[in-house]
């Protein structure tokens, strides 16, 4: 870590640099990042509070670039690239890692199709027909897919074929539902899928597009500098990415507190592990500009040192006993504005939207779960779309009970929770007035996620890096997770919260239901 005397920018930064676009001065941490940038000197990594300016920070610093430099700014999701690269400088490409790796697919003689069922077609020739066709096997497919992409994300058999000993191996650091077949076997035909997929070349899923630039040995693109956000929910193969594209200064941000993505394969250690790798300089942001000061008093429950700026306004935490029953509560009202509503677990979510589309209101829920749900109706139900609702819910009534007795027997409480998550989910769309058969519960699955304006609604996950004037957090009991025992996942739980709490920059309400009915 740097001295503070190190970030006493020089008295003219501030004159070289401007300010902020709303006309308030950049802090002093963040003209000093600036001149870093302009001496072009060190690595940097900027570890730094929530709304403490990371984004804004690089964003601003790619324009003290010189546009004879090519710049890449790599974002964490498709959609925070999209939008930002309608704002960067023609030399600046906003990316994903993925698109990076896509490119690199690309660049290098690669002509095929994305296909995001690649493994799950494999693993119907790979899984044996007496593993196929009853309800809990479902899972042994995905179970599979879990340990490859795992393997995937720590960059593993490159040189070597995937083989079941090291599948073992990775199965011992993640959660693997057995079911009525062993370990051993799982790892099996994980390794055979493996082995498949990897010299598959026509089609490629999302891990490929990491992954298969370092097996075929692909040209990646290279870049005079690199910038990238989120760094704290990294995995190995995005470190190794940021290696083979940057030919000059990394420029990484991150706050530890917010690494929420461990149970998808991101390195707890991300930051760290960047740090070394880069031999970066650290340089700390304290002061959150986003949240009023009610706001930072709770979310400092867990980031002590997180700090308002100067005249940051009070601000109010609202606490809502029960979800209201008229909807015009989400709705631009007066001064109240259409909230970012947020929370723990899918379920509330739809439910809300389901509230929301009986009354035609419109809405947004940002997730990919249309794609997952529609898709695990279609294999519980073998495509029968005329299978009548009260036939639906016997099957998937079935299999919860089917994975709950096995999570509990084997303590996977990761697979409990998301699969808990799952049926909670399908239960409440297919009780729905609407669905009378699998057919009409697909339609309404559709019609729930169709929405591209109103409120938004989203998990914490997928708020990460937003923000809003108002934001609801939705069924704040359900943090930490009852399903988190471990220490890490409690540590992730809680990095959750923090992460819900600093959405918010002038009101956060906490909404329970006592009932818990959504
Ligand atoms: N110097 C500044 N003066 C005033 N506002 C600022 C300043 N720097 C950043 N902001 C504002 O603070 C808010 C939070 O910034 P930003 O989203 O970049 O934070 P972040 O650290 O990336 O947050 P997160 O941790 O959630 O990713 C934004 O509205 C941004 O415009
Ligand atoms: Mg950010």
């Amino acid at each position: 870590m740097i001295q503070l005397d190190d970030l006493i920018a020089p008295a003219s930064s501030q004159d070289k640099f401007g300010t902020h676009p709303s006309g308030v001065a950049w802090a002093p941490a963040q003209l000093a990042i600036f001149e870093a940038i302009v001496r072009r000197v060190d690595n940097i990594l900027i570890n730094a509070v929530a709304g403490s300016g990371k984004t804004t920070t690089i964003e601003a610093g790619v324009r003290f670039t010189s546009p004879n430099e090519r710049i890449v700014f790599l974002a964490f999701n498709k959609a925070i690239a999209d939008e930002l690269s309608r704002r960067v400088p023609r030399h600046v490409m906003a990316k994903t890692f993925h698109a990076l790796g896509f490119a690199a697919l690309r660049s290098s003689g690669w002509r095929g199709e994305v296909d995001g069922r690649k493994l799950r077609n494999i693993l119907q020739e790979v899984l044996p027909d007496n593993a196929k066709g009853q309800a809990a096997d479902l899972d042994y497919g995905a179970e599979c897919i879990k340990l490859i992409s795992h393997a995937k994300s720590r960059a593993l058999f490159l040189e070597e074929p995937a083989s079941q000993s090291a599948m073992v191996e990775i199965a011992q650091g993640i959660e693997i539902d057995e079911g009525t077949y062993r370990l051993p076997q799982i790892c099996n035909w994980a390794a055979q899928a493996f082995r498949i997929s990897a010299n598959m070349r026509d089609t490629i899923d999302f891990d490929d597009m990491l992954w298969l630039p370092f097996y075929l040995k692909c040209n990646w693109p290279q870049f005079d500098r690199t910038f990238v956000d989120e760094v704290q929910d990294l995995n190995y193969i995005q470190h190794l990415i940021v290696q083979k594209v940057s030919m000059g200064q990394v420029i990484a941000v991150g706050d530890r507190a917010q690494s929420i993505y461990a149970f998808r394969g991101a390195t707890p250690s991300s930051m760290d592990d960047m740090k070394l790798m880069f031999s970066m300089v650290e340089f700390p942001l304290s002061v959150t500009y986003r949240c009023a000061r009610s706001i930072v008093d709770l979310a400092r429950e867990w980031v002590p040192h997180l700090t308002p700026r100067d005249n940051a306004p009070e601000g109010q935490v609202i606490i809502e006993p029960e979800v209201p029953v008229d909807l015009d509560y989400f709705f631009q009202n007066g001064a109240i504005h259409e909230p970012l509503i947020i929370c723990r677990q899918n379920k509330p979510l739809i439910k809300l939207g389901l509230r929301m589309l009986g009354e035609q209101r419109r809405f947004t829920i940002r997730s990919n779960l249309e794609g997952s749900l529609t898709y695990f109706v279609d294999t519980l139900t073998k495509k029968k779309d005329q299978m009548p609702k009260d036939e639906f819910l016997d099957l998937l009534n079935a299999w919860f009970k089917d994975i709950e007795k096995s999570c509990h027997d084997s303590g996977r409480m990761g697979q409990l929770a998301a699969s808990q998550d799952r049926y909670d989910a399908l239960v409440a769309l297919a009780n729905d007035v609407m669905v009378v058969d699998v057919r009409s519960l697909k339609r309404l699955i559709a019609q729930l996620f169709a929405g591209k304006d109103g409120p938004l609604l989203c998990t914490i996950h997928k708020s990460k890096g937003l923000e809003a004037d108002e934001v609801v957090i939705l069924r704040p009991d359900l943090i930490p997770s009852r399903f988190a025992k471990t220490e890490v996942d409690l540590v992730q739980e809680y990095n959750l919260l923090y992460v819900a709490r600093t959405r918010a920059k002038r009101i956060l309400t906490l909404m329970y239901d006592p009932s818990e009915d959504i």
